[in-house]
């Protein structure tokens, strides 16, 4: 198929596709350990698609508002990476999967050194989040959030305070995983300061067209689609990409590359980013999860599309 064929095809099946996914979606339920987060409509479902040659396609609930949460820390790791450089960040944090739940604490202490295996997990992106330079919590936040600006090309993008304050409330799980990296000094910097700046980029709001113009920078390596300027180094976007393929859906990472075999990140407030190299970057958000924390309608629509396109990298 040309590129044009592929998306009139993508165009016509879209809605269809969509409505068939979307009833996926009783199988699950919102998160509700960020209790803020239990809100949220089950049965929504929505999709951007932007193509590398400036098309955009939504279909459902696509602008639907919800926060980041996991989606955030592909982008504090490049943000960290550019701060910091390779060496620095992964003398701090591994590069392989866990198999674990994304808030386990089991290997930490476990393995030596009890390094978190891998930037995505919680533990992971906690330590991340303290590497972003900055003299203070705010700087380092507006770092993030212009970070942010930047790659999404929306200068109103910030976090919501309410997700923010609900999840600082009652984030026992990831208030005892900073400790116990501050404890074995993985974590160097001030832990409630850094837990602060991490519950701010995870509570970062956003809608579909937000996450497909993220994931469209990452197809395009890093560069801008407008301007073709260089947003984030090639080889950061790199590493990024190569995390999303073994620990961006967390322990069903293995077997989304299976069915759909694209590069994807998923959040506990049911979006997933999710890019094709050089040609789509795709966003799509279904609050409704599996055990694992992914979006059940969200996963199914993505495998849908993928199949449908042979979109699969491998
Ligand atoms: O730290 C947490 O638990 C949340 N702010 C983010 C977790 C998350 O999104 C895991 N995703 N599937």
């Amino acid at each position: 198929m040309t590129n044009e064929a592929q998306w009139q095809h993508i165009t016509a099946q879209l809605p269809l596709w969509l409505a068939k996914s979307r009833s996926e979606a009783q199988h699950g339920r919102p998160a509700s350990y960020i209790p803020e987060l239990a809100h949220a409509p089950a049965d929504a479902l929505g999709a951007v698609i932007l193509s590398a040659d400036g098309r955009k396609l939504e279909a459902g609930d696509s602008s639907y508002v919800f926060t980041l949460q996991s989606i955030s820390k592909v982008f504090t790791l490049l943000l960290a990476l550019m701060d910091q450089g390779e060496e620095r960040v992964f003398r701090k944090v591994g590069m392989e999967p866990t198999g674990d739940d994304f808030n386990s604490m089991l290997k930490l202490e476990l393995v030596e050194p009890g390094i978190p295996f891998n930037p995505l997990i919680n533990a992971g992106a906690i330590t991340v989040t303290s590497l972003i330079a900055g003299q203070t919590p705010t700087e380092r936040t507006s770092r993030v959030l212009a970070f942010f600006r930047e790659l999404t090309g929306d200068p109103a993008l910030t976090y919501n305070e309410t997700v923010y304050a609900s999840e600082k409330a009652t984030a026992h799980r990831n208030r005892s995983l900073a400790y116990f990296l501050k404890d074995n000094d993985v974590l160097d910097a001030d832990v409630e300061e850094t837990l602060d700046v991490y519950f701010k980029h995870c509570s970062i709001e956003a809608d579909c067209s937000h996450l497909a113009r993220l994931a469209l920078v990452l197809a395009l390596n890093g560069k801008d689609p407008h301007t073709g300027r260089e947003l984030v180094p090639r080889r950061y976007v790199q590493i990024a990409k190569s995390f999303m393929i073994t620990c961006g859906m967390y322990n069903a990472s293995g077997e989304f590359a299976i069915q759909v075999g694209l590069p994807a990140k998923s959040g506990v407030a049911g979006g997933i980013l999710a890019l094709v190299p050089g040609r789509y970057g795709i966003g799509v958000v279904g609050p409704a999860l599996n055990d694992k924390g992914n979006s059940v309608a969200g996963v199914h629509l993505l495998r849908t599309m993928s199949e449908a396109m042979d979109w699969s990298i491998f």
